[in-house]
């Protein structure tokens, strides 16, 4: 990102972080610090501290924390970009974005995408257009609906698109790329024959793929999509949810259905706060969208088994996340496109106001094919659902599950909580390499907490540099040289303004951000720093003796083996 630094720069010293952030949130002074609600986590008092002197912001209760420009960030759910425009408006300074901003390197294919969009969309208006508007009409797709949602056709002519796009002089390799064209030997042909088009955007609102419907008879798939692509990605996309996102915030909700057309013809209808999976499972990175969200997930899934199924297994990630889920299942109808057309949108709507929580749903989703008069069944369902709670650790989920269970089969509580514990117990393996895990991360913990307090303050690199100057991970070692390179090149170093500096000119700025959500440090006092140093050399002898212990056992030669065990000794005496 090339950028105007010394914009960004003034920006930044312009905008006074209590200022800001109490323009978000209620902030209390408090001797030298501020403080409010954090709003990255459900909180209900004020873990979040702002400091005026070092103009940034963190949270004790779940470590968000960083300079004025993340908490915007994070906050409105934008990018660094975006955050700079938004508080540069607030501060009434200039931002010239578009002077130094380097293209983005997918410039070309953004392009692409919404000329190919136009194309379709043009289609649609054309004479060739009679049958697929028939097709729309009989689905109740309005020309609203084809203009919100930039519904588009493609001809039946199989190069139609492609000759434009090569007279355009765009590179077979890109639209190769963007699943636009098919290369089959001299010959280019359209990927998207004679269908529907529905463009697919990413969370920022860009074209990146299509969805291609049949609407005459054939015995083609229903539908047709995008390939992932340098730009589409399925994973990292829901549909619908760059039009939702407002809607979702100010509902506090997002309601989850299955198909394109579900999501279109909520959001025609009035119910906004929609996204569609796209008829896959929900991947790592739509529950990271989700949870940076911080709203609550209506899971409104197709009114069969495999609906049914992924309502389970989806709930159970978002329990999982700790993201608050209840669910809506609809009956009569396969969808809830087919549901709102046949029955009108506030029948849909009274659903959507009794939605049942999600753990109530798993409870009655476990009871499948038992006869629960049968006392075998009981007991083959209690144990499920105590094998269910095993993996959760939500103490009050777990909690009122067990209350539920003892209530409804008279099963005394403690029994259940007996019988839980014994069900963890039996995990002793898998809680043993966790165990081995938290060793890891305990060093891990204290390089990231060596490199914070690097970035607070120039003294703690003196110090690094003396004391170990070199961490054998790269990733850490990266950031460290940085982190010296930065406070050479400036003089000095602080955590707000090195943030920014990241931000604009380095790929490590994810790493260093997660360094900083990371740390729980209170007190950036020298004796602190000390003892994280200690940790560390502490580790790194453990590992040295293993080694030199490796080492003895494969030596023979009785010269070399005595001066080995000078090593050891001498290691151990600094133990
Ligand atoms: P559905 O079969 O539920 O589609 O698949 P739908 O949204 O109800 O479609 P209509 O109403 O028949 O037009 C759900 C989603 O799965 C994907 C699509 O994204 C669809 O929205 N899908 C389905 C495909 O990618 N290919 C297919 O052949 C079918
Ligand atoms: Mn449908």
């Amino acid at each position: 990102m090339a950028v105007n630094e010394q914009n960004i720069s003034d920006i930044q010293h312009a905008a006074d972080i209590v200022e800001i952030i109490s323009s978000y949130i209620p902030l209390t002074s408090h001797g030298k610090n501020y403080f409010g609600v954090c709003p990255f986590h459900d909180d209900h008092s004020p873990s979040m501290s702002v400091s005026k002197e070092k103009q940034i912001y963190k949270c004790f209760s779940c470590g968000a924390g960083g300079n004025v420009f993340n908490f915007v960030e994070n906050y409105e759910n934008v990018n660094f970009i975006e955050a700079v425009k938004i508080i540069a408006d607030k501060v009434g300074i200039n931002f010239t974005t578009n002077t130094k901003i380097k293209k983005n390197k997918n410039e070309n294919l953004y392009q692409i995408m919404d000329l190919a969009k136009k194309f379709y969309q043009n289609n649609l208006n054309s004479s060739e257009a009679k049958n697929a508007k028939t097709y729309l009409k009989s689905r109740s797709i309005d020309e609203n609906i084809i203009k919100d949602f930039e519904l588009g056709l493609a001809l039946k002519d199989k190069q139609a698109l492609s000759d434009l796009l090569i007279k355009k002089k765009f590179t077979i390799k890109d639209l190769n790329e963007l699943s636009l064209i098919n290369v089959s030997g001299e010959n280019i042909y359209d990927c998207f024959v004679n269908r529907i088009i529905f463009p697919i955007h990413d969370l920022e609102g860009r074209v990146v793929g299509f969805s291609g419907r049949i609407y005459e008879d054939s015995d083609q798939a229903k539908y047709f999509n995008s390939r992932e692509s340098k730009i589409f990605k399925k994973g990292n996309i829901l549909f619908n949810y760059h039009r939702a996102r407002d809607s979702i915030k100010l509902e506090k909700s997002v309601i989850l259905v299955e198909g394109n057309m579900d999501a279109i013809r909520l959001y025609e209808n009035g119910i906004k706060n929609v996204v569609a999976l796209m008829g896959t499972a929900l991947t790592k990175e739509q529950i990271d969208i989700i949870k940076k969200l911080r709203v609550s997930v209506i899971l409104m899934l197709d009114n069969d088994t495999a609906g049914y199924t992924a309502t389970y297994n989806n709930g159970l990630a978002f329990e999982k996340a700790g993201i608050n889920c209840n669910v809506v299942r609809i009956s009569d109808t396969k969808d809830v496109d087919e549901y709102i057309i046949k029955n009108g949108v506030e029948a849909l709507k009274n659903n959507l106001t009794n939605p049942i929580s999600f753990l109530d749903f798993k409870l009655n989703y476990l009871k499948q094919n038992k006869n629960l008069n049968n006392l075998e069944d009981i007991i083959s369902y209690v144990k499920e659902v105590l094998a269910n709670l095993k993996d959760n650790d939500n103490e009050l989920v777990r909690e009122i599950t067990l209350k539920k269970i003892s209530k409804e089969y008279d099963i005394d509580i403690d029994i259940l909580k007996n019988s839980l514990n014994i069900t963890k117990n039996s995990q002793k393996e898998v809680t043993n390499v966790k165990k081995s895990d938290k060793v890891l991360e305990c060093y891990e913990k204290a390089v990231q907490d060596i490199l914070y307090f690097m970035m607070n303050d120039s003294k703690y690199i003196d110090l690094y540099l003396e004391d170990i100057g070199y961490f054998k991970e790269k990733k850490y070692r990266d950031i460290a040289n940085l982190i010296i390179y930065y406070n050479e090149s400036f003089g000095s170093i602080n955590l707000a303004n090195f943030l920014t500096y990241v931000k604009i000119n380095n790929e490590l700025a994810d790493d260093i951000e997660s360094i900083i959500n990371n740390s729980f440090i209170k007190d950036l006092t020298l004796d602190n720093f000390k003892e994280y140093l200690a940790t560390l050399k502490k580790w790194n002898r453990k590992e040295q003796l293993q080694k030199l212990n490796e080492k003895l056992k494969n030596e023979n030669d009785i010269n070399e083996k005595m001066a080995i065990i000078k090593e050891i000794t001498k290691l151990k005496r600094e133990v």
